[in-house]
């Protein structure tokens, strides 16, 4: 396995308690990263994607086996520490845009600056550049139920990218999208890639999108096939 990899999982196993014994949902995955690369995770309903990269993520934690990411083994940090490393490194996106929908774009996107403590105008400075940079200048002060489907999934793009992590994990980020803003969404994301080098980890059962990444696992039965 190579050492120098952005994210290393090693023999990464996660069972969840069920009545009469436990649900073993990932039965060793073993999986490398690198920085800047694209990954697709595919699999039928139900096969662990979620799961994998809620691991990956810091959001929940594994049964047995090794993660580690930036080099960093985060298997063994503490809850704070876990907090922290998320805050710095990861951005997340899911499948429907978790925005406040009493706010406007902007203020969501500022929203992971403000929490970090800084203030409202270097927040707020921020979270135009990057409304702007995917095309929404023109809605910054926006509500949530005043954006199009696909406007407020590049406005979670935004809040994700506010802290300008290095890594970007998504769960079937283009899901709930028509094919269309789907394709911009798509572009937006090959976009940061590209420009950033963010690196890249998305489940998805978008042909188009999983067509123009690097590379693309399946799992199935809780192990990884190519
Ligand atoms: N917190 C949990 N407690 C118990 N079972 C869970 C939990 N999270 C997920 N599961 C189960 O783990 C399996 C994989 O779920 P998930 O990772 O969401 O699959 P996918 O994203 O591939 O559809 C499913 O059978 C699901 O019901
Ligand atoms: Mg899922």
């Amino acid at each position: 396995m190579n050492r120098g990899a952005f994210i290393r999982v090693e023999g990464l196993r996660k069972s969840f308690p069920k009545q009469g014994g436990a649900l073993e949902v990932l039965k060793g995955i073993d999986l490398s990263v690198e920085r800047g690369e694209t990954l697709g995770v595919v699999g039928i309903s139900g096969a662990g994607k979620t799961t994998l990269l809620q691991i990956i993520g810091t959001l929940d934690r594994a049964t047995s086996g090794s993660v580690s990411c930036d080099g960093r083994e985060l298997t063994s940090l503490g809850e704070e520490e876990l907090a922290k490393f998320r805050n710095r490194t990861i951005g997340f996106v899911f499948q429907s845009h978790h925005l406040l929908p009493e706010f406007d774009a902007r203020e969501n996107v500022m929203l992971p600056r403000l929490i970090s403590g800084e203030d409202r105008l270097e927040a707020g400075e921020k979270a135009d550049a990057l409304l702007s940079e995917v095309g929404l200048s023109e809605r910054l002060t926006h509500r949530v139920g005043e954006l199009s489907g696909g406007e407020q999934q590049r406005v979670a793009i935004c809040r994700a990218l506010s802290m300008e992590p290095a890594l970007l994990l998504a769960d079937e980020p283009t899901g709930n999208l028509d094919k269309d803003t789907a394709g911009g969404v798509i572009n937006l994301l090959m976009d940061l890639n590209r420009k950033r080098g963010l690196t890249l980890v998305m489940v998805t059962h978008n042909e188009e999108l999983a067509g123009r990444l690097d590379r693309v696992i399946r799992i199935d039965d809780g192990r990884v096939v190519r």
